[in-house]
């Protein structure tokens, strides 16, 4: 049975162009070609020529020491969550984004990390004075604050390079780090 977006999104033009995720953009011929003909190896033992260039590749144009494939995003959000926070700790995130809505609370389930969501702006960005406002004092009745999850896009906005800023140095004044769920980014 094809998914209703209209109930999801609440959506009542049948002018949608569906764009969701790459599962419903269907890989084109020529793409099932390049996969077929893709050089292969073990990963493990750092022997896959396809896999190696594709985590250089993405290392250089983020300006990162390195880079790891993933297979999902949420794969990638949970990974990335669990080796910013411990047991006890907690995320600072937008109330509409992925990991707070549909990641089946993948972080809190297998982390034990706490999610703290908050109101977002008009384009679905982080509102510093919002992160603020969310940090928890240092008081053993609290979770301890410790990563601020960003999301771009965010619910098909995408959100301008000086808000993104702002919501980071937020985060750096409270010694919080930050992640970025890019599902879209690229
Ligand atoms: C913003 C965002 N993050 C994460 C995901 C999860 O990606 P995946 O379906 O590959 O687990 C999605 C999926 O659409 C997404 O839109």
């Amino acid at each position: 049975m094809a998914y209703d977006l209209s109930k999801k999104f609440n959506n009542q033009s049948n002018q949608l162009i569906d764009l969701r995720s790459d599962t419903v953009t269907k890989p084109t011929l020529g793409m099932r070609k390049i996969m077929a003909d893709a050089e292969v190896g073990d990963d493990v033992y750092g022997e896959d020529p396809s896999i190696n260039r594709l985590e250089k590749m993405l290392a250089e144009r983020l300006g990162k020491e390195a880079g790891i494939l993933m297979t999902s995003g949420t794969q990638s959000n949970l990974c990335s969550v669990l080796s910013h926070c411990a047991r006890g700790e907690e995320i600072i995130i937008g109330n509409s984004y992925h990991i707070f809505t549909d990641e089946a609370a993948g972080a809190s389930v297998l982390g034990g990390v706490a999610m703290a969501p908050i109101e977002t702006g008009n384009d679905n960005e982080m509102i510093p004075e919002n992160i603020f406002k969310a940090v928890k004092p240092d008081d053993s009745h609290c979770p301890i604050s410790t990563l601020v999850c960003m999301e771009n896009t965010a619910s098909g906005k995408a959100i301008a390079l000086d808000k993104m800023d702002a919501a980071k140095n937020e985060a750096e004044k409270h010694n919080l780090s930050t992640h970025l769920d890019g599902a879209r980014f690229f």
